[in-house]
């Protein structure tokens, strides 16, 4: 190679040198705000995320100063916190032999007290702590990594403050090790119940307890779950009918994303790649406890089917939205409404987002009426089929796609009539009438939202 060649080779080897360099450190700086996640400049942390939160915010109250044993600690929250020190009279923890005091999990010293982090139950369950720490290699959604994926979310930064402080309530299960098994009880036998789950698997996006609850399974645990022995770990022969920990737990492994094919439901995947068989092999062994494994592997054949039939429909849609952007029918446009506050990107280049590949996932507002619709469409109905039809729940499943193909008339027929009007306007005015972009740029709800979070 001649010299010259060689300079550009250089050159272009410390450029991209520098670029790698300059983007870790604007990650990092990104990073060292007051919140947490890429987005820590733009938030700052509520005191309740203390103790959602632990490893990243807690700390330790100075009111109370000294080294305690065990016994100094129960004896003086007997006063302060009794229900507390009653729950942990009641655990297998005041049970054992040495005794599990407080100061095992909180630390001795009550100046530097710590809030537990999965490492800390980890000392003595190293099991349970390693399952755990082991989904991250499915990667989201997960519990291991649930803190990560709600911190940086845009919406979590986007949104006001009021409307987002609880999402980490829920992805606290990253952090803390009493989100199934509640403190200061620490029991199994509840975290083997539904109930242990439906603090955070409820509502519309993820509605797996009342898909749940009108299944078969979830019947027979409502008529006669009151009389099942709880002690007993979740295997084959324990129970007649599962739990939701029977089936994602299944073992007592505490790993709850190495069976997942369709995930959050959100987007399309592929069932049948070869990773996907595997998976698909998981679940058939913890349905043949009970049933014929080529029978559940049928029901299973189901789910794709009906994803199949919910994609159609929302495909449709995206397509009628797209035809309008094309067309210049799709009001307020990119740059017409508010940028989103975090993405400098969206204010340099504006673009309307439509479809999951396209950026829908951060569309939850802040877009027209008819996109709104689609929105409802992919994220609420289409999500409540596929947890219906993944649960058992055919009733459900019949509901939500009924709800399905209504919004896609819904949203079919607007488009005629934005269509209508566009085309009326070209004909009297000889030109597009301009959206009102004030509407959009000066609402109340969008100037709370600019403000910081
Ligand atoms: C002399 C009484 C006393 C003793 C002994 C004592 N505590 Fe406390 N503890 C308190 C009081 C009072 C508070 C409330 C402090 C506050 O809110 O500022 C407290 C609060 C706590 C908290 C809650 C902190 C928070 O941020 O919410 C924990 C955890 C705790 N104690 C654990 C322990 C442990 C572990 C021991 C033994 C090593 C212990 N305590 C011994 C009186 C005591
Ligand atoms: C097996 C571990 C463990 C033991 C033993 C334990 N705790 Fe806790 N404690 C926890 C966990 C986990 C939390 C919740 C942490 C969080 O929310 O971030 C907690 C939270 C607390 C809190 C603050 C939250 C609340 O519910 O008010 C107090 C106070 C507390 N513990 C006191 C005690 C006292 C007193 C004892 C002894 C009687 C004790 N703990 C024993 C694990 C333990
Ligand atoms: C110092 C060691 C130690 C620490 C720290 C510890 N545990 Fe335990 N844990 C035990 C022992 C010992 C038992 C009783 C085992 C037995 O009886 O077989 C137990 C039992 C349990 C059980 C089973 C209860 C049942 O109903 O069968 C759960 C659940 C549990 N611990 C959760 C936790 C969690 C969550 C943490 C952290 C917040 C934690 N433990 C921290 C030692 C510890
Ligand atoms: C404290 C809240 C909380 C509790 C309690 C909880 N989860 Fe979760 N779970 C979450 C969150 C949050 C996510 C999504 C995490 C993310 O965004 O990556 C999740 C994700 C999941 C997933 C999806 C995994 C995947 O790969 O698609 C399954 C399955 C699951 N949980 C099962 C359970 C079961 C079973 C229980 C009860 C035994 C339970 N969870 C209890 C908060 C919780
Ligand atoms: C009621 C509990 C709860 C609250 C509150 C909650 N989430 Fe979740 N979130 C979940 C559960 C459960 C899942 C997983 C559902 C599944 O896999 O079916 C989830 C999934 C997610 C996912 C998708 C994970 C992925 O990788 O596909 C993201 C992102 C997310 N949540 C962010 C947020 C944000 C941001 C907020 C606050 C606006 C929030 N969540 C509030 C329980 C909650
Ligand atoms: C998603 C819910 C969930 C979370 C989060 C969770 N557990 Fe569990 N845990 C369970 C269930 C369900 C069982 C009962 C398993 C069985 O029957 O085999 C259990 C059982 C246990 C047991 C008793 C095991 C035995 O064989 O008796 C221990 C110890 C335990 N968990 C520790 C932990 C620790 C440590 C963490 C945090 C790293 C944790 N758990 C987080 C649901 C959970
Ligand atoms: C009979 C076994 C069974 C029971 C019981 C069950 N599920 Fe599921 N669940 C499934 C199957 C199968 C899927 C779809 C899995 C797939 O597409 O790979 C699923 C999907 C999910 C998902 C989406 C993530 C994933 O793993 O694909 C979550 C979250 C979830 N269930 C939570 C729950 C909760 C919470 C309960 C209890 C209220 C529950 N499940 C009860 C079998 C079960
Ligand atoms: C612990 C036992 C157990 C496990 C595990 C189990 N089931 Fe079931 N299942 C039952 C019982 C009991 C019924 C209700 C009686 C019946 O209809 O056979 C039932 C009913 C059903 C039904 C309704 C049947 C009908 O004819 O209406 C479907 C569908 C089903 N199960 C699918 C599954 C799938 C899929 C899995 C695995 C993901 C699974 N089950 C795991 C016990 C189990």
């Amino acid at each position: 190679m001649s010299v010259g060649r060689a300079r550009y080779l250089w050159a272009a080897l410390a450029a991209a040198a520098l670029a790698v360099a300059a983007g870790a450190a604007w990650v990092l700086w990104s990073r060292s705000g007051p919140g947490a996640g890429l987005y820590s400049r733009l938030w700052r942390p509520e005191p309740v995320h203390a103790y959602w939160a632990p490893a990243t915010f807690y700390a330790s109250p100075r009111t109370v100063a000294g080294r305690f044993e065990g016994e100094r600690c129960v004896g003086c929250h007997e006063g302060v916190t009794p229900g507390i020190v009653r729950d942990w009279r009641a655990s297998r923890h005041a049970a054992a032999e040495p005794r599990v005091w407080c100061s095992a999990c909180h630390g001795a010293d009550h100046e530097r007290l710590r809030m537990p982090t999965p490492q800390v139950c980890g000392r003595c369950h190293a099991r349970q702590q390693r399952d755990m720490l082991a989904e991250r290699r499915w990667g989201f959604p997960s519990h291991a990594l649930a803190l990560e994926r709600a911190l940086e979310a845009p919406h979590f930064v986007d949104k006001p403050k009021a409307e987002v402080a609880a999402c980490l309530q829920c992805h606290s299960v990253a952090q803390k090790c009493d989100s199934c098994h509640t403190r200061h009880r620490f029991s199994a036998a509840e975290a083997r119940r539904p109930e242990a789950c439906m603090t955070c698997h409820s509502g519309p996006p993820h509605p797996d307890d009342a898909t749940y609850f009108a299944s078969a399974h979830g019947r027979r645990y409502l008529a006669e779950g009151a009389r099942w022995d709880w002690s007993r770990p979740l295997r084959r022969g324990s129970y007649p009918a599962p739990t939701c920990a029977y089936c994602h737990m299944h073992g007592g492994r505490h790993q709850v994303a190495d069976k997942a094919i369709w995930r959050f439901g959100i987007v399309e995947v592929n069932p049948n790649t070869s990773a996907n068989r595997v998976k698909r092999r998981r679940w058939v062994a913890v349905c043949a406890d009970c049933h014929d494994a080529k029978q559940a592997r049928a029901w299973l054949r189901g789910l794709d089917a009906e994803r199949r039939a919910a994609w159609r429909l929302l495909y449709a849609a995206e397509r009628l939205l797209r035809r309008l952007r094309a067309d210049d029918l799709l009001h307020p446009g990119p740059g017409e409404r508010p940028p989103y506050p975090n993405s400098r990107l969206d204010r340099l280049w504006p673009r309307a987002r439509i479809g999951f590949y396209e950026g829908q996932a951060s569309a939850f507002f802040n877009v027209s009426p008819i996109e709104r619709e689609y929105f409802e469409m992919w994220y609420f109905d289409s999500l409540a089929a596929y947890k219906a039809a993944a649960h058992g729940d055919a009733a459900g499943v019949r509901r939500a796609h009924a709800a399905l193909r209504r919004r896609l008339e819904g949203i079919r027929a607007a488009a005629a009539r934005l269509r209508a009007l566009g085309e009326a306007e070209q004909r009297r005015l000889g030109r597009r009438l301009p959206a009102d972009p004030a509407l959009w740029l000066e609402g109340p709800y969008t100037t709370r939202y600019l403000e910081e979070n």
